[in-house]
């Protein structure tokens, strides 16, 4: 491992569906994944996470608890990983800890992921470096999207004009051109409306391959209602969450008459709509699509945005980088800037009034 560096990345995103950790390698300038780990959130984890996602009694409480909650659980994932590797703390530089976004308020100057960074180092004996979008913020940009810096020291491209859209709970999109700066934003809801739907109506997790969806038609006037919210229309920089996109978002549109089914086709007509127009509208002379996240495993959606985009999509595996690890490894890079002291938010991105060294360091 002669002049590498070795990371740890660590992401849990809006779906709630758990705890991504990947086990990373830096080697000239060159990031790579030696080994990855995904932790499923219990049913009652996620319940209580959602809950925190709203105001309620002793909220304050409760979310300093569950901070300790999943500090533990991730850093018993980050010493199995370590073991199974036959690595030990003093192997490792440090670990990028994105945590849990429970509220994300730029507008009102904050937001807010839980998981206790102190508790993590104690448990990992690394060092930490944890809240990095609130920066960002302070800065006045939106923190986030902050993966588009890291897309483009790994993704980019001097022929092609590359899209990498990642479909999380939200779907965001960084935009490559080979001339020209990047471009990225949340467009909207990725499966987190997906999600919740199949919930509520089957009690699953999520719509598997979007098989159910494929059963439902369109509703035209439910999906004109939904692309009236505001935050379709609004320009980039722009960033959004479950504070937005909520059951009680999906909700407000429907009407009795609708079957269940329909509505779940809706929705994933509006989430491929919204990934479209937001490549049209702001990448354009755009020759390519990389997705990554978990929605690039929905096969009916990715039915619909080839035929909507018209353009080639391919996974990021097929840029040596797994779907499913490109957010954790993003923060493993993240984490390196910011031991190096070097800048990693994007101002172009983000809206912030200039370049910053987001995260908080906890030494071991
Ligand atoms: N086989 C599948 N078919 C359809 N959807 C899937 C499948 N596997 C995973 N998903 C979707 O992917 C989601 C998890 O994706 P991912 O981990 O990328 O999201 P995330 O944790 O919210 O990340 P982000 O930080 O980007 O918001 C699940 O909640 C589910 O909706
Ligand atoms: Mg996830």
């Amino acid at each position: 491992m002669l002049n590498s560096k070795i990371l740890i990345g660590t992401m849990s995103g809006t779906s709630l569906d758990g705890i991504d950790i990947a086990l990373t390698k830096i080697h000239k300038n060159k990031i790579s994944v030696l080994d990855f780990l995904h932790i499923n959130y219990s049913t009652k984890l996620k319940e209580n996470i959602l809950k925190l996602h709203f105001p309620e009694e002793n909220e304050l409480e409760k979310s300093l608890l569950l901070s300790n909650e999943l500090a533990i659980l991730t850093g018993k994932g980050i010493n199995r990983l370590l073991l199974k590797n036959s690595l030990s703390a003093k192997h490792i530089k440090g670990v990028g800890y994105h945590g849990q976004t429970i509220r994300h308020r730029p507008d009102k100057g904050y937001s807010n992921q839980i998981g206790n960074a102190d508790l993590l180092s104690e448990i990992t004996n690394l060092t930490v470096v944890s809240n990095f979008r609130n920066r960002d913020i302070a800065a006045k940009g939106q923190g986030a999207p902050l993966v588009p810096a890291f897309h483009k020291d790994l993704f980019f491209s001097k022929t092609k004009n590359r899209v990498i859209l990642n479909i999380g709970g939200i779907s965001n999109i960084t935009y490559l051109p080979t001339n020209g700066p990047i471009i990225g934003f949340d467009c909207g809801p990725g499966n987190i409306l997906l999600d919740h739907w199949i919930k509520i109506n089957h009690n699953l997790d999520f719509d598997k391959k979007g098989n159910w969806a494929k059963k439902g038609q369109v509703i035209d006037g439910l999906l004109k209602y939904y692309l009236k919210d505001k935050f379709f229309n609004k320009l980039p920089p722009k960033s959004t969450g479950r504070d937005l996109f909520n059951l009680d978002w999906i909700k407000k549109g429907i009407k009795k008459t609708y079957s269940p089914e329909d509505i779940q086709r809706t929705l994933i007509e509006l989430t491929a709509i919204s990934i479209t127009d937001a490549i049209k509208e702001n990448c354009s002379g755009a020759n390519e699509i990389y997705m990554c996240g978990g929605g690039a495993k929905n096969d009916f959606l990715v039915k619909i945005l080839k035929n909507k985009t018209n353009l080639i999509i391919r996974g990021t595996s097929d840029l040596n980088l797994p779907e499913q690890q490109v957010e954790s490894v993003a923060f493993a890079w993240l984490a390196n800037q910011t031991l190096d002291k070097k800048f990693n938010n994007s101002p172009d991105v983000t809206g912030a009034k200039g370049f910053r060294i987001l995260g908080s360091i906890h030494q071991s």
